[in-house]
């Protein structure tokens, strides 16, 4: 049973601190991220001359007209020239958010120990490919694999492999430098679809690729935190009795600003999307996550393994969540284009109707219960014991606040998972029950 060996990890206190400089000034900067709801003004650089991203969709919408919520989140975050993900970190205390695996170390290892955990439940199959969508610094992978590399049972019968789906050329770097020693980008001539590959230093063959869809198929465990939030929404108002969507124009009276409208026919993007027994008047949809989630869906029906996804959202019931970040501070989303982050809640009904019917779920529930499920505060207690001094209790102390508090991470991010047929006969039965999903804490 998984609380077994995790209690032997979690007791182990060889599991290296990770640079714990950060913590404090980190524990503040989420603070006021997710709780100050204040606007930055940063009205001095909107304006074409300064921002070529403005200058691109000023000339694009004049040209062809309003552009979809989706349109302009997709060049926002990833244009390949000026996207805000694609040339600069924008993680930690000088970016413009920090998310849990940059918080905690605990918080990824305790997404290893699930991992175990389901693996052994699963039927300890013999190969794995560990998939993380939108890996950030690498930090989560990076605490995963120090987990796998104290269950030697694990690396001796099953043959794992590491697939990361980032569309970031500067932060694939920085996840190679974080996890390899030594990593290769991919040449032209090669047939492989990833662009990248390395050797983690933990000895495991690491792929990088731009889609999920070039993913090798197998055994597979899905890690997704703080991705699906990243992907573009469109947004759409009911009016009546239909559905217009939301636009992006430019404001006539004053040309370098952008604003939203109203568009004027039906949308087809609400025929595909829409629920007819929805009750809200405003929802935000994401055409990508639906294919994912299908694509994860199919590969877990056919070949096992199991999904984790953990953001801020909701069940279906929240309208307008679009928003930006730029300097742990809300930032107008049509302000300054590329220079702040813009995101969404996810819907995790919408997932679930996309994934179809051929899976089990399990959640959403709290980051509070998940991490309390997991025996965070077994593992908080060893490290504590083991920390060097007062400063160090301190710090732990403080990025467990964090994570737990309901007031701050606590409540606000939701885990859910995906798991292939059968998985949901065996918790019923009580034969293997789902770590994290189910209420068993070890202190
Ligand atoms: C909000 S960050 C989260 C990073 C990391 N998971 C964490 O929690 O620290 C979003 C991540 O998803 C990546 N990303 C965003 N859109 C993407 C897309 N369409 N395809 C692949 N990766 C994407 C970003 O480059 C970044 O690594």
């Amino acid at each position: 049973m998984w609380w077994f060996f995790s209690f032997e990890i979690m007791m182990s206190s060889n599991v290296r601190f990770k640079h714990f400089g950060r913590t404090v000034n980190h524990v503040r900067s989420v603070f006021a991220a997710r709780n100050v709801g204040r606007y930055q003004s940063s009205k001095t650089e909107n304006s074409p001359d300064s921002n070529p991203l403005l200058k691109y969709l000023t000339m694009k919408i004049k040209a062809t007209g309003p552009i979809t919520v989706a349109e302009y989140m997709r060049e926002v975050l990833t244009n390949p020239f000026k996207g805000y993900y694609m040339h600069h970190d924008m993680l930690g205390e000088h970016g413009d958010f920090v998310t849990s695996p940059e918080i905690s170390q605990i918080f990824g290892e305790l997404i290893g120990i699930w991992c175990i955990s389901e693996w052994i439940s699963g039927g300890k199959s013999k190969s794995l490919n560990l998939v993380e969508l939108g890996p950030g610094r690498g930090s989560l992978m990076g605490d995963i694999l120090r987990v796998f590399n104290q269950f030697q049972y694990l690396l001796n019968t099953c043959d794992i492999s590491i697939h990361l789906v980032e569309v970031s050329p500067k932060l694939s770097e920085i996840q190679a430098l974080n996890l390899t020693e030594k990593s290769t980008e991919a040449k032209h001539e090669d047939t492989s679809s990833c662009y990248k590959t390395g050797i983690t230093k933990t000895g495991l063959p690491i792929n990088w690729y731009y889609h999920i869809q070039d993913v090798p198929s197998g055994y597979t465990f899905y890690i997704a935190h703080e991705f699906f939030d990243a992907l573009p929404i469109h947004k759409l108002q009911k009016m009546q009795d239909e559905w217009r969507e939301i636009l992006i124009d430019v404001d006539p009276d004053i040309p370098q600003k952008l604003r939203f409208v109203l568009g004027s026919s039906c949308s087809l993007i609400a025929k595909t999307f829409v629920q007819a027994d929805e009750k809200r008047n405003h929802v935000e949809v994401c055409p990508e996550a639906a294919i994912i989630i299908q694509k994860l869906a199919n590969q877990l029906t056919k070949y096992g393994g199991a999904a984790l996804i953990a953001d801020y959202g909701h069940s279906g019931d929240k309208e307008d969540t679009f928003r930006g970040f730029r300097s742990h501070q809300l930032h107008n989303v049509l302000l300054n284009p590329g220079t702040a982050d813009l995101t969404a809640d996810v819907d995790f009904n919408f997932l679930k109707t996309m994934a179809g019917n051929t899976v089990s779920f399990f959640g959403p529930i709290t980051q509070h219960e998940f991490l309390k499920n997991m025996g965070i505060n077994l593992r908080l207690k060893v490290l504590m014991e083991n920390a060097k001094d007062d400063t160090m209790q301190k710090h732990l102390m403080q990025s467990y606040d964090v994570l737990m508090n309901p007031d701050k991470m606590g409540k606000r991010f939701q885990f859910f998972s995906i798991f292939p047929p059968g998985r949901l006969e065996q918790t019923s039965k009580n034969k293997y029950p789902l770590a994290g999903f189910t209420e068993l804490e070890m202190s």
